[in-house]
């Protein structure tokens, strides 16, 4: 296993090219189960979660393939429909492939993804937009059994008690491309990779209004054909940069972004006083001086990214002053909490709120990484912390950042990999 050492006290100064979206990229490769014919997808990060993917892929009997960022999907008519619990155990993203299956081979055999660190991860929102469009629905030995003759357009609401769900909303609008008649999915995920999952399938032939709102109007097709897509920047990976210019006190020109995506993310980092200029598709983080503590509650998307909640931590916890975090889409998403404190950060949890109050330095320190961003937030602290951080369990990390070493040392960090 590999663990990664941070050398922090360096102001990170360059350019970076931000890589293709990890949560685009997932529902639309499981939506190539959809069609027999080619699909071709560019900008695809090479990450260990996109290998899965493929691997998922391959043993339901597609034909595929990654070179330098495009991912080739030879045309052939897949028959397997079973979802092995060895993929969906590593990666629930792969839960996904439930409505593209079902649609087109009318049955599924997914296995349940089951909770993981940052807390319980249900699927029942899944399950039950499957169901209204006419999915007989069984659980049997940890696996979700579906059967169909024909789906069948429904009006679906898929609010839970978090919010709308991502990869529902995606399974759902997935399933309902091939359904007979008109489904709308109310309380949708806004999220862009929705909007990307979307923009694939309408390429295919399918018939989709409203992705990117709350309401998606879905009119089924008999049947959809391959398509070429480019997948979207990925805006948690450039919001993670954008922090660690302001942490390290650096100047950094992130390229590859849509500002649109990051809304909320810019606005609270102007918040805190951050210098940021946005050109054509990239954008310049500069830190200024005396950057102020702010509060910040995740939300589903337009709101704060809980995907961005573990950095902003690392962020306020080496800013002055008092700043609360509110978790509402993972209340128990706070692994970094502890292993921060342990770099001499000063955070309080109180149940889904952290209270951080902002220490002049942090120091290096030997941490754990618990999951993906969590992992990120260490890293972000480390090179920013006085002497060596070594940070273990960074599979983590390789799960959603594509080269995030070498992009690092590109801005100059010394950062550098070693066998643990
Ligand atoms: C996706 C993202 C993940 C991000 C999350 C929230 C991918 C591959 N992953 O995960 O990076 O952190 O959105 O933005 O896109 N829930 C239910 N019932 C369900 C499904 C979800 O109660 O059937 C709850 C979850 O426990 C959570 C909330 O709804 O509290 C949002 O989860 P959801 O949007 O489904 O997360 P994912 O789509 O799994």
């Amino acid at each position: 296993m590999d663990k990664l050492v941070v050398e922090g006290g360096i102001r990170l100064k360059g350019e970076v090219v931000v890589s293709g979206a990890k949560n685009a990229i997932l529902p639309i490769l499981a939506a190539t189960l959809l069609t027999d014919e080619p699909c071709l997808i560019k900008g695809a990060p090479n990450l260990c979660d996109t290998i899965t993917m493929l691997k998922i892929l391959r043993s339901l009997g597609k034909n595929v393939g990654l070179d330098r960022g495009i991912v080739t999907v030879a045309a052939n008519r897949h028959k397997n429909f079973i979802a092995d619990y060895k993929f969906v155990s590593t990666m629930r993203a792969s839960f996904c492939v439930l409505g593209p299956l079902l649609a087109k081979l009318k049955k599924a055999k997914v296995s349940l993804p089951g909770g993981c660190v940052i807390g319980v991860r249900p699927v029942d929102l899944h399950i039950k937009g499957m169901k209204a469009l006419g999915a007989n629905i069984s659980v049997e030995s940890g696996y979700v059994v579906a059967k169909t003759s024909q789906l069948k357009g429904n009006h679906i609401y898929l609010g839970g008690i978090y919010g709308s769900s991502v990869l529902a909303t995606a399974n759902v609008m997935m399933a309902a491309t091939l359904a007979q008649g008109r489904t709308v999915i109310e309380a949708a995920a806004c999220e862009p990779e929705i909007v990307d999952l979307a923009s694939f399938l309408i390429k295919m032939g399918a018939k989709i209004e409203g992705a990117g709102t709350p309401i998606i109007e879905i009119e089924g097709v008999k049947q959809l054909r391959g398509a070429e897509h480019t997948i979207i920047p990925d805006r948690i990976e450039a919001g993670t940069f954008m922090i660690a210019a302001l942490i390290t006190k650096g100047d950094i020109l992130i390229k590859n972004v849509l500002f649109h995506h990051l809304g909320a993310v810019i606005d609270k980092l102007e918040e805190t006083g951050a210098s940021i200029t946005k050109t054509d598709n990239s954008i310049r983080v500069c830190f200024k001086r005396g950057l102020k503590p702010i509060n910040i509650t995740t939300l589903p998307y337009p709101g704060f990214p809980t995907d961005m909640q573990a950095q902003m931590m690392s962020l306020m916890s080496i800013t002055p002053g008092i700043s609360v975090i509110t978790e509402k889409i993972y209340p128990d998403r706070f692994m970094h909490v502890a292993e921060l404190n342990r770099m001499g950060a000063h955070i309080q949890r109180e149940g889904p709120h952290a209270i951080v109050e902002g220490v002049k330095h942090l120091s290096g320190a030997p941490v754990m990484a618990s999951d993906l961003r969590a992992s990120a937030s260490l890293v972000l602290a480390g090179l920013v912390a006085g002497g060596e951080t070594t940070i273990s369990r960074i599979y983590h990390l390789e799960r959603g950042y594509e080269n995030l070493e070498d992009k690092l040392q590109r801005l100059g960090a010394r950062i550098y990999k070693e066998k643990e």
